[in-house]
């Protein structure tokens, strides 16, 4: 079974609190996953599977434990076409750039070759409960990540 590398960007510790529920869901559902709480493009497999929660800060930046992970993303000339992914933005809405660290990852990763495992989820702190949201959501990803061929 593959791993699913669960990468946190997180400045004041609630996007990591969201990843680490997401994490417990994913493994009573049979799922193998490891956190990234300061993910680095080097140690990662970018042939498997990622789910990126990172939420928003200064304006529109990556959250801090994401800072270095960005700037390697912008600069990474290596195709991604194995990989595949999906995306949890966190933001609120009443910035001019809400979510703007997730849509970036989104589209620089698209750009890359590699692969989204289902749509992009948006979460505002201000309307939504993060936890509900994302459990409403995570079914779409199990699915698709069910559905990939198992490795040899
Ligand atoms: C200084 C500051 C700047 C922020 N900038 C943005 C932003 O540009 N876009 C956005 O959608 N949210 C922005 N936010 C909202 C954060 O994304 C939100 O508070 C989130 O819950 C922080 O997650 P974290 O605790 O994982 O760092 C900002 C929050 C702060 C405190």
């Amino acid at each position: 079974m593959k791993t699913i590398d669960i990468l946190v960007g997180t400045t004041s510790g609630n996007t990591e609190y969201l990843a680490d529920q997401l994490q417990q869901l994913l493994d009573a559902d049979g799922r193998q996953c490891r956190v990234h709480y300061e993910p680095d493009l080097v140690d990662l497999d970018n042939t498997g599977i990622w789910l990126i929660c990172v939420a928003s800060h200064g304006a529109g930046d990556y959250a801090d434990s994401m800072l270095q992970f960005a700037e390697q993303l912008a600069a990474c000339e290596t195709r991604l076409d194995d990989l595949r992914y999906a995306v949890i933005a966190v933001g609120e809405s009443c910035y001019d750039t809400y979510c703007a660290a997730g849509r970036d990852a989104d589209q620089r990763l698209q750009q890359l070759g590699a692969k989204s495992l289902v749509s992009r989820l948006e979460i505002d702190m201000l309307e939504d409960d993060p936890e509900v949201k994302a459990s409403h959501w995570l079914p779409q990803f199990s699915q698709a990540v069910a559905q990939l061929p198992e490795p040899d």
